[in-house]
């Protein structure tokens, strides 16, 4: 059993899922779970403390939460000595195009060359559409770049992108990861 980290950003709730849903699998691989919402870190907390990392954060208007990459940045080094994945969550990663998703992996990319930090493991991870949750301003844009992408501009519903098979995948290859590292 493996202590795991598994931390993130969200703004609207999907990326916190996705960790949920993350730590579940790790869980289920017997590994003892923490899950930190970095917005709201406990006092004295290090990534140090466990024998491995999952962060993951979203991506709004081209850039992950700035609180997440300076977390990253400030424990670099920790976490370099971890097996350590990165999951970013955005709306481009739920492009049915392949090209079309290149943003995602490009996003995902600049958070990693922005925080000189280089995990295991990486995943961009398709979002929501919350527009319940959004004021009039930010329903009003994502309507307009949602009708551009997907065309799910019904405000009047939420929409969910994310593959939690693929996602429950890349969590059972990180306990895999977990378990060989704690072997040697
Ligand atoms: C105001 C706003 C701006 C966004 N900007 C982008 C963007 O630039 N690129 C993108 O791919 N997705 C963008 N998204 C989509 C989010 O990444 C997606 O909704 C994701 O599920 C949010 O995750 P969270 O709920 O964990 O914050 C944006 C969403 C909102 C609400």
């Amino acid at each position: 059993m493996a202590r795991a980290l598994v931390c993130y950003g969200s703004s609207e709730g999907q990326t916190a899922a996705v960790a949920e849903r993350i730590g579940d699998v790790l869980d289920d691989h017997d590994h003892e779970v923490t899950l930190v919402n970095l917005k709201h870190p406990p006092d004295g907390f290090s990534p140090s403390n466990y024998d491995g990392v999952v962060v993951g954060a979203s991506v709004h208007a081209g850039s992950h939460q700035p609180y997440v990459a300076h977390f990253v940045r400030d424990h670099r080094e920790e976490l370099s000595q971890l097996p350590s994945a990165f999951v970013s969550v955005s709306l481009s990663a739920a492009h049915a195009d392949e090209a079309e998703r290149a943003p995602a992996r490009e996003m995902l990319e600049a958070f990693l060359d922005e925080t000189g930090w280089a995990p295991d493991e990486t995943l961009t991870v398709a979002g929501a559409l919350k527009y319940s949750q959004y004021g009039l301003l930010k329903r009003f844009a994502m309507k307009r770049i949602a009708g551009k992408a997907s065309g799910d501009t019904d405000t009047s519903r939420d929409y969910e992108y994310t593959d939690w098979e693929a996602l429950e995948a890349f969590a059972d290859e990180f306990a895999a990861l977990l378990e060989s590292s704690r072997e040697e």
